[in-house]
C-alpha cells in the first residue's frame, strides 16, 4: 500500500546542517523545478528542498517527461545558490553520484552513472537528475537540481523510453523514502562541501562510478558518431568529458549532447 511523505520520519533522519533544513512537502504539484523556477530566487533560501508525493508533469532531460507512480518514488528537487558558475556539470554530478552512492548501500548491487545525469543499475535506469539554472551577470542566481529516483514502484510501462528499474525492482523490498531521502541529502551536503573547496576527490569518485571509464568507447553528438574510439579517462575538475584519441592525444567534451557508447552498444551503432 503507497503511503504519503511522512515528514516527521524524514527530519529524525536528517543530520544536514543546511542542505533541506527548509524543507516542503507538497502532496500534487506539476513538477517540482517548475515550482520553484517560478519563485524569485531572492525569496528562496540556499538548501531549499521541495519534495512532490505526485507530479503530474515530471520533466526529464530533453523535454522529455518524467511520469512515475504517486507515493512510490522520489521525486523532488534542490535549491542552491551556488558562488561560482564553474563547475556546476561536476556539481550535477555530485549529487548523481550520492544518489547512486546510496542506492548501492540500499540495493547492496552495482548502481553506476551514466553521462551526464543518468543513474543505471545494470542497463536500466533508477533515477535521473535535471539540473536548471538562472544567472544574473555570471554569477548562478539559483541552481535547481531535481532528482527522480525509481523507489517502490512495481512496473514500468513497456514503452519506457529507457528501460526504467526500481530499488524494489531490483532487491524484491519496499523501503521508506523518507529514510533514503534524508540519507541523500546528508551525502550531498558533504559532496558539497568537497565542489565547493574544489577537493580534486569528488571528480575522481565519479569518474571511477560513470560506466564506460577506462574502456575504449565511441562518442556521438546528436545521433552522429564522431569517427574512431576513445578511451574514457572520466571527467576532469569542471565536469568535462575526458578521453584520449586513438593517437592518445588529450580531448575534452563539455557538450550536454555528447553521448558515450560503449560494449555492444557501440558495436551495433558502428556497423
Ligand atoms: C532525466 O533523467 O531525464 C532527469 C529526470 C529528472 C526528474 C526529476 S523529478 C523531480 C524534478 N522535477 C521534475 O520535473 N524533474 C525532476
Amino acid at each position: 500500500m503507497s503511503q504519503i511523505f511522512d515528514k516527521d520520519l524524514f527530519h529524525n533522519q536528517l543530520s544536514t546542517r543546511w542542505l533541506g533544513r527548509d524543507f516542503e512537502y507538497l502532496t500534487k504539484v506539476n513538477s517540482t523545478n517548475s515550482y520553484l523556477k517560478k519563485i524569485p530566487a531572492k525569496q528562496i533560501k540556499h538548501g531549499r528542498v521541495v519534495i512532490a508525493d505526485n507530479q503530474e508533469k515530471g520533466r526529464g532531460q530533453h523535454q522529455k517527461e518524467w511520469l512515475t507512480e504517486p507515493c512510490e518514488n522520489l521525486t523532488f528537487t534542490l535549491a542552491l545558490k551556488p558562488d561560482r558558475a564553474e563547475g556546476l556539470t561536476l556539481l550535477t554530478l555530485s549529487c548523481a553520484l550520492a544518489v547512486a552512492n546510496v542506492l548501492k548501500y540500499y540495493s547492496k548491487k552495482p548502481v553506476h552513472l551514466k553521462w551526464p545525469n543518468d543513474i543505471y543499475s545494470g542497463q536500466k535506469k533508477i533515477g535521473g537528475v535535471l539540473t536548471e539554472c538562472s544567472f544574473l551577470g555570471p554569477k548562478p542566481e539559483k541552481v535547481l537540481i531535481g532528482i527522480g529516483i525509481n523507489i517502490n514502484q512495481e512496473e514500468f510501462y513497456e514503452d519506457s523510453v529507457q528501460q526504467a528499474i526500481s530499488l524494489f525492482q531490483l532487491t524484491g523490498e519496499k523501503f521508506k523514502r523518507e529514510e533514503i531521502l534524508a540519507h541523500i541529502l546528508n551525502r550531498i551536503e558533504q559532496l558539497y562541501q568537497s565542489w565547493t573547496d574544489r577537493d580534486s576527490v569528488v571528480h575522481k569518485e565519479i569518474s571511477k562510478s560513470l560506466i564506460g571509464f577506462g574502456d575504449w568507447i565511441r562518442l556521438s553528438v546528436d545521433n552522429e558518431i564522431i569517427e574512431g574510439r576513445f578511451k574514457f579517462l572520466g571527467v576532469n575538475k569542471k565536469g568535462e568529458l575526458l578521453v584520449l584519441n586513438e593517437k592518445l592525444e588529450l580531448n575534452t567534451y563539455s557538450h550536454e549532447q555528447i553521448r558515450i557508447i560503449t560494449g555492444s552498444e557501440s558495436i551495433s551503432k558502428v556497423h
